[in-house]
């Protein structure tokens, strides 16, 4: 059942988002560009077992062609982080990853996310319990290179120590967010690290991959075994794509409105002010963008949004080469 060992390597993620890789923009991606893996945004183990369980579950949700789909939790408790993997398994995702590198306050106040890094051995008790709760299904764990400096040399042998199946490095500290550029020497010493320590467990990198390609390029020089891309994803779900397309502004307004529509369809429950930030990212580029994102700034439905998204009647298109 571990269906990471069925994938070719080097192996092409797209990396969990909040608020970015929701039930809506999954679709989108798994329509226009499927990478090799999708990832649920995180969502909160505490939150699914208490009031917060009708929001939260629809996070979960999923489509057939989503699949290699794995659902990502966050908690400081193994206990919930347990029954999470468990249903994790009986909604039929295909994996289950604990993540160990948000760097935001609210969560690592809580115990949860990077704060885990400072306490590798309850690390270990929650990727215990995901292994006891999610059966045969494989858990992987997404974490930084350490805190406030460079901790790989301790915290990569302690996660490794349980098995999980994949461990994501994204190579910054919590302290460093996402202000300094991704050293990825460091995922290359995570790979000699895991090779030391005779493991299995895959090694992917993470941090300021811009395309495939360059994800190509980072494996051939670190070895890790896969590359987890996460914003160039904004406003380019052909990013995974084998042949992108031209990405013409036609195509983006096109499929700025059916994301628009779908989001409007699935999530009504969420602010409709969540899609303005893929708004920002698909109209880009061309003559007359900055009018028409203004406009979309200040949509409030589905059907607003479809009736302003066109391209100015002088807009003359590039040739297509
Ligand atoms: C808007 C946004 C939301 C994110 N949400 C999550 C999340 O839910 N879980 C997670 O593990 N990482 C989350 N991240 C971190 C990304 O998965 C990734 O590690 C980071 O963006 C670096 O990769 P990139 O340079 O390819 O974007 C988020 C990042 C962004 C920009």
């Amino acid at each position: 059942m571990n269906f990471w060992r069925n994938l070719q390597r080097p192996i092409m993620v797209l990396a969990p988002m909040a608020d970015v890789t929701d039930p809506a923009f999954r679709r989108i991606v798994a329509k226009y560009g499927k990478p090799d893996v999708l990832w649920t945004e995180f969502v909160s183990a505490d939150g699914l077992f208490s009031s917060g369980y009708d929001v939260l579950i629809k996070e979960l949700e999923f489509t057939e062609p989503e699949r290699p789909i794995v659902a990502q939790f966050f908690t400081s408790d193994p206990n919930m982080m347990g029954k999470a993997a468990s249903l994790a398994r009986q909604l039929g995702f295909d994996g289950v990853d604990i993540n160990m590198g948000c760097p935001d306050k609210h969560i690592v106040r809580r115990g949860g996310g990077a704060h885990l890094i400072k306490c590798p051995q309850l690390a270990q008790e929650i990727i215990r319990a995901a292994q006891q709760g999610a059966g045969d299904l494989p858990v992987s764990v997404k974490t930084r290179i350490g805190w406030n400096k460079n901790e790989l040399e301790t915290l990569l042998p302690a996660l490794l120590e349980p098995e999980p199946a994949l461990i994501t490095i994204h190579a910054r500290t919590r302290s460093e967010m996402s202000s300094v550029p991704a050293r990825w020497e460091h995922v290359k010493r995570a790979v000699e690290i895991r090779n030391e320590q005779r493991s299995n467990t895959f090694i992917f990198g993470n941090g300021d991959v811009t395309s495939v390609a360059d994800g190509l390029r980072k494996v051939v020089e670190t070895g890790c075994d896969g590359v987890m891309i996460g914003r160039a994803i904004f406003g380019n779900p052909w990013l995974f794509a084998k042949q992108p397309p031209a990405n013409l502004p036609q195509m983006r307004l096109e499929v700025l409105v059916e994301h628009t529509k779908v989001y409007a369809e699935l999530l009504p429950h969420k602010p409709f002010a969540i899609m303005k930030k893929h708004y920002q990212a698909y109209v880009t580029g061309w003559a007359g963008a900055k009018e028409l994102r203004g406009k979309l700034m200040n949509a409030k439905t589905a059907s607003a949004v479809a009736s302003i998204s066109r391209l100015p009647e002088w807009f003359v298109p590039p040739p297509v080469i």
